[in-house]
């Protein structure tokens, strides 16, 4: 039986003091009461801050993205050890945003925004190997944009997206990554995915794993859906057999929302 493990991703917002503020308000919306393993992903700044805040609520911490290199010099990069440091024990790996893949083009999402982004399925591959090395466990999103699920490649563009950020991961560490289904054209857009069709491709994500390794490997992998997760879908698409839990974008800022989708766990 896998656990459920919901995941909140608040991306470029909250300062310290206001990330201290939600996590304050989601202790007390949660008040110890929950069956899933719960994770809050604030900004690199914010988290060593959140980590005190966090203490003894049983809510763990995890940061947004990290480089695969220890330390040298790398300006702007933040390492696995950095990480550990500041007390995460997750972190979020190949997001499509951090891919440059964004759903919606808005007037801010211009070409030359775009090319300040660009992780490619070798970097997370990389930045996997070494979130594990580390013993951080990484949340690998994986997804299609809306023109490659127009042009039905859907499935094997997440299998192609698998089979390179796994490459040299042996099957023991590769049970402890957790992963994400999130179709870009569903984030931050309040289109949410059919819940058949998010539970569709969670098992296309595990019969990848399985095919990639061995079925007991694809059974124990724990997949995650995003994209407009709200309190009002959670629990449809948590009932799904394939789906393990939610990485939780524009709701995890909500405490009363976040704290009613682990409760939907
Ligand atoms: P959303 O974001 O819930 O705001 O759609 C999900 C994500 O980007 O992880």
């Amino acid at each position: 039986m896998r656990h459920k493990i919901i995941a909140g991703n608040w991306k470029m917002h909250k300062t310290t003091a206001e990330a201290v503020e939600l996590i304050n308000e989601i202790r007390a919306a949660l008040s110890g009461d929950f069956a899933a393993d719960v994770v809050v992903c604030p900004t690199f700044t914010a988290l060593y801050t959140a980590s005190s805040a966090l203490k003894d609520s049983g809510i763990k911490l995890g940061a947004q993205n990290m480089f695969w290199k220890d330390k040298g010099a790398y300006t702007g990069q933040i390492s696995s050890s950095m990480l550990k440091d500041v007390g995460a024990e997750y972190v979020i790996l190949g997001h499509s945003e951090a891919r440059g893949r964004f759903g919606v083009p808005e007037p801010d999402f211009t070409p030359e925004i775009l090319s300040y982004f660009g992780e490619s399925d070798s970097t997370i591959n990389r930045k996997t190997i070494a979130a594990l090395t580390a013993g951080l466990v990484p949340i690998v999103c994986v997804g299609e944009t809306i023109d490659e699920r127009n042009a039905g490649v859907t499935d094997r563009v997440v299998e192609e997206q698998l089979t390179v950020a796994l490459e040299t991961i042996p099957s023991e560490e590769t049970c402890k990554i957790v992963f994400a289904y999130e179709p870009v054209w569903a984030i931050g857009t309040g289109e949410v995915c059919d819940a058949d069709e998010a539970d569709r491709v969670c098992g296309v994500i595990r019969s990848t794993v399985a095919k990639l390794f061995d079925s007991a490997t694809g059974e124990t992998v724990r997949i995650q859906y995003g994209g407009s997760v709200k309190p009002n879908n959670a629990a449809d698409l948590l009932s799904r057999p394939n789906i393990d839990g939610a990485l939780v974008g524009g709701a995890s800022l909500s405490a009363s929302d976040f704290a009613a989708i682990v409760m939907a766990a």
